[in-house]
């Protein structure tokens, strides 16, 4: 996408490669209490009807964002996203769901799903500004905090 004032210049899409990961487990670790490993996000390239993508700076070299979801049928399980911590409350969020949302939707997705922290109100605001809405409580989810986790819900047409 072009420059736009508050978002770095030529932000880019692309599947996330085996290169890019130890950014991504960087980021991982910065984002998040019980952060996934690098083997982790190794097995999650190689599912069958995982996907993934990377949100980058210019001429990829610095990621922005990444997330992973799978596929079945017509649903989506959105698995892991992130921002990079210096680059947060500049719509890129934002920018990286909807592109995913997009993908996930040219390969059947019609029903999205995720998971998320009642304690994480950031991650709750911007999924409530995509549309999605709450669809349940998966009771003592977390292993870390045995904080249950709300289940979040979108569908598109
Ligand atoms: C959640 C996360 C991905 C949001 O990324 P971001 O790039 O900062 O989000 P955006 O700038 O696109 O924000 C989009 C909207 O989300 C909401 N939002 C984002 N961060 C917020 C915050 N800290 N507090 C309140 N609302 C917030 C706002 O509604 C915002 O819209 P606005 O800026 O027009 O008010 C980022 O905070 C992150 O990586 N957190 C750590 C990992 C994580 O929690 N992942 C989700 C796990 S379920």
């Amino acid at each position: 996408m072009p420059c736009a004032s508050s978002l770095p210049c030529h932000v880019t899409f692309s599947r996330i490669e085996i290169h890019h990961l130890p950014q991504v487990v960087d980021i991982e670790q910065r984002s998040f209490t019980c952060p996934w490993s690098l083997r982790q996000f190794t097995l999650e390239l190689a599912r069958p009807y995982g996907d993934s993508i990377i949100m980058a700076g210019e001429a990829e070299r610095q990621v922005l964002g990444y997330a992973f979801w799978w596929v079945v049928t017509d649903e989506v399980e959105i698995l892991n996203v992130a921002v990079h911590p210096d680059f947060r409350r500049r719509g890129l969020g934002r920018l990286l769901l909807t592109e995913l949302i997009a993908r996930a939707g040219l390969n059947g997705g019609r029903a999205f799903f995720l998971e998320v922290r009642p304690s994480n109100l950031a991650a709750q605001a911007l999924y409530d500004s995509l549309g999605f809405k709450p669809a349940g409580v998966r009771p003592r989810y977390y292993d870390d905090t045995g904080e249950d986790a709300l289940l979040m819900r979108l569908t598109i047409e």
